[in-house]
């Protein structure tokens, strides 16, 4: 079971970074370069649901496997497959398991080193009061092009237009799920990549974020 308590004892005084958005937008490079910049822990919230995903495959419940999630499911070498980011969004749906998940990453968001948390219900559900919001968002051409280009490179047999079907099937289901559906907090800055590299899109992620911290 993911321990919430790793964290206990950690100062309340946090800087936490909410970063939300659809998938293959790029915010998992964002936030990971986000949080080098700033010594900040990060966490993929997505991995979460990916490896409560992933366990389903082998047929166990998803509330099951959300609630005796362990290191070890999160370091499953099959997480980035296709087959488990749809696994995923439909483990996603359920309420009990996206409650059975909320501590451990709203232990992690307070963290006294600092957080930048990367998902599609931080800025809204998990961390509301978060220092800063970002929703990172691109068209979903780019954001299939994006992905086919990532799994082509790790030597998965995908098409162009499987994964540009894949996405849209996801976006739709994270968007219109009741629980915690993906939208951008009233108050996220919105941060399109579709035009823009992403070493720019990292530079403008850490110019948002600077005028807040430290300020
Ligand atoms: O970010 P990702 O592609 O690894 O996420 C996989 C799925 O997990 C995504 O389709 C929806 C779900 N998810 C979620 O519902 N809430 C989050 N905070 C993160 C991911």
């Amino acid at each position: 079971m993911l321990r919430a308590q790793t964290f206990e004892g950690a100062v309340m005084t946090g800087f936490t970074v909410a970063i939300d958005g659809p998938a293959a937008a790029g915010k998992g490079t964002i936030s990971k370069a986000v949080a080098r910049h700033y010594g900040f822990g990060h966490l993929d919230t997505g991995l979460l649901y990916r490896a409560v995903g992933a366990r389903t495959l082998d047929g166990t419940d998803p509330f099951d496997a959300a609630q005796a999630l362990s290191a070890d499911d999160l370091a499953a070498d099959n997480l980035r497959t296709p087959e488990v980011a749809q696994a995923a969004s439909r483990v996603a749906v359920i309420a009990e398991v996206r409650a059975a998940l909320i501590d451990f990453q709203r232990a992690f968001a307070r963290r006294s080193g600092g957080a930048v948390l990367d998902g599609r219900d931080i800025g809204t559900v998990i961390c509301p009061a978060a220092n800063v919001k970002i929703f990172v968002t691109a068209s979903a051409e780019v954001r299939a092009e994006r992905r086919f280009l990532e799994l082509s490179d790790k030597g998965m047999d995908v098409s162009r237009d499987q994964v540009l079907a894949d996405v849209k099937e996801r976006d739709a289901r994270d968007m219109e799920r009741a629980e915690a559906p993906l939208k951008p907090a009233e108050d996220a800055v919105l941060l399109d990549t579709s035009d823009v590299s992403i070493d720019v899109a990292v530079a403008q992620a850490i110019a948002i974020i600077d005028q807040i911290y430290g300020a």
